[in-house]
């Protein structure tokens, strides 16, 4: 956990720092095989897959490029709104790649399947997704994700680049976040 004592915030560690890098050790290695020979480019959403993309970008073998978009469908709560607003656009050209758009954690899902959609339409080669959490129970929308790291129960998670609140970004583990606190 570590990042100060926040032990009364959180209701218990979902997913350790060591289970996060043993997954993306091994999800690096089907991606570097999978994607051998071809023109990759990651493509990380901000700010909550920030964590994962500097792990999971070195734990691959070969050089490869990264890009960012920042969207919006929060706001500051805990339930997405589906309403998706760009505010940081890439600054890559798509064209031809095979873009692996890296994803902290799939919820509804209405994030990801705007990205998808909003992607499909600038000329990529391919588009799959690498979402490192991802909560089954609350898909509204069905999003093809290629990779996955860790399927989890319903609740509300902090910690590895995830935020309640622009808090908790920097714990090292995967948390649920008590009640009390966003209640
Ligand atoms: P979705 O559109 O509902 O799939 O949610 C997309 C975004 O909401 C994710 O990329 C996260 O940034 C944020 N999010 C969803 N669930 C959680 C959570 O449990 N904790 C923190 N952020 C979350
Ligand atoms: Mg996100």
């Amino acid at each position: 956990m570590r990042a100060a004592d926040v032990s009364s915030d959180i209701t218990r560690v979902l997913v350790t720092e060591e289970e996060i890098r043993t997954k993306l050790d091994d999800i690096a290695a089907q991606v570097a095989s999978d994607y051998d020979g071809k023109d990759l480019l990651l493509v990380g959403v901000l700010k909550g897959a920030v964590m994962v993309m500097a792990d999971f970008s070195r734990a691959l073998p070969t050089l490869v490029p990264m890009d960012w978009m920042a969207v919006s469908s929060y706001g500051a709560g805990t339930k997405s709104s589906g309403v998706v607003q760009i505010r940081k656009d890439l600054d890559t050209d798509l064209h031809g790649k095979h873009v692996l758009i890296v994803e902290d954690i799939i919820d509804s899902g209405l994030t990801l399947s705007w990205l998808l959609e909003n992607f499909a339409s600038r000329g990529a080669a391919s588009v799959e997704v690498f979402a490192l959490l991802r909560k089954p129970e609350a898909a509204k929308v069905v999003v093809h994700c290629k990779y996955v790291g860790f399927d989890i129960p319903t609740e509300f998670v902090v910690g590895y680049g995830l935020d309640y609140a622009e808090k908790y970004r920097n714990l090292r583990d995967v948390a649920i976040l008590a009640p009390h606190v966003y209640a």
